[in-house]
Formats: C-alpha cells, sequence, structure tokens
C-alpha cells in the first residue's frame, strides 16, 4: 500500500492522452528522476497514457511500445526519457543487461508491465493502474510514497474523481 492515492477517471482514447500530457509536463517542470509505472491488462490504454507522458516531456515523435526491444530511448530539450515494457521479459536478470536500475532509480522512466517485477523497482514508483469501466472509460489510480495527495490531484487535474 502507497501513503498517498488519488482515482481519475477517463472517458476516451484522447482524455487518457491528455492525462499523460498533464503527467508529463508536471515531470518535466519538477526536474527531478522519477520512474512511472503502469498497470493493467493487455490493452487498457497504458501505451495511449505512455504516449501523452512523453509528449507533455517534451517527445516530438510518437512512440511506440517497446515490447521487443524492451527499451527505447528519447531525447528532449529536458534530458532523454526511458520507456520500458516487460511483457516479453521473464527473467529479473535480464533487467540488469539493460540497464534497467540505473534508469529507474536516476533518470525519467516509463515502465509498462511494471507489477510483474515490482519488487525491482524504486520506492518512489509513481504507480499508475488502469482499470476498464466500459468500452471508452478507464478508471486510473495514481500512488505513491513520495508525491503527496495534493500534488496526485493537482497532477490529475479534471480527471480526478471522488476524492
Ligand atoms: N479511455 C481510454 N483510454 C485509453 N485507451 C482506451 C480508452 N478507451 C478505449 N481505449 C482503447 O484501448 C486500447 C488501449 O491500447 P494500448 O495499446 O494503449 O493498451 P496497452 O495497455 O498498452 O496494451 P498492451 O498491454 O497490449 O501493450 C486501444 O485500442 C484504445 O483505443
Ligand atoms: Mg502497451
Amino acid at each position: 500500500m502507497s501513503k498517498y492515492k488519488v482515482t481519475l477517471e477517463t472517458h476516451s482514447v484522447a482524455d487518457t492522452q491528455c492525462f499523460g500530457e498533464l503527467l508529463g509536463h508536471w515531470v518535466k517542470q519538477n526536474g527531478n528522476p522519477l520512474c512511472m509505472a503502469l498497470v493493467g491488462d493487455l490493452g487498457t490504454g497504458k501505451t495511449h497514457m505512455s504516449q501523452g507522458i512523453a509528449k507533455g516531456f517534451g517527445v516530438t515523435e510518437k512512440i511506440t511500445s517497446p515490447t521487443f526491444s524492451l527499451m527505447n530511448t528519447y531525447m528532449t530539450l529536458a534530458g532523454e526519457i526511458y520507456h520500458f515494457d516487460l511483457y516479453r521479459m521473464d527473467d529479473v536478470s535480464e533487467l540488469e543487461n539493460i540497464g534497467f536500475y540505473e534508469f529507474t532509480e536516476n533518470q525519467i522512466s516509463i515502465v509498462e508491465w511494471a507489477d510483474k517485477f515490482s519488487d525491482e523497482l524504486p520506492k518512489e514508483t509513481l504507480w499508475i493502474r488502469i482499470v476498464p469501466i466500459d468500452e471508452h472509460s478507464r478508471a486510473i489510480t495514481l500512488e505513491s510514497d513520495l508525491i503527496d495527495y495534493e500534488t496526485l490531484v493537482e497532477i490529475g487535474g479534471i480527471y480526478v474523481v471522488g476524492n
């Protein structure tokens, strides 16, 4: 259980990407290293949210999921952002080989399927869980031990519900 938790809802792909942009923009302004761990079943919206986060952080190209490459790196004026997808990773020892610990602890990173290796993520990780409500809507929870409640509400903007 994380110390701080806020729930959001999005009702379209565009909403999910817009929320991602708000988060990416906040991360850029904040300037500190952060690992954003995305959790959700197949096809819930992790990659669409990643696209929004990258855009808000300043990535100008459209990002795709690094399912086969395991990690993609994007350069921006605000520094690099590292995008992981652990779906096809089976062995924890592979994480060391791709520099996972270095990047998630000291840089800005997004990790899809982070729950596969949740013990390997930094304690300060921002956990983002996506659960389908219906075909177009998603419940999204933000959980952190470091980013406090008020800040999570600020990041969530108009997508925050019932807190
Ligand atoms: N509110 C929503 N937010 C995000 N995606 C949505 C939403 N409503 C519907 N969708 C649909 O859900 C799918 C999400 O696909 P996406 O590739 O982002 O999922 P994913 O979680 O990365 O899946 P995978 O684990 O297979 O990589 C898309 O087909 C998208 O159109
Ligand atoms: Mg994906």
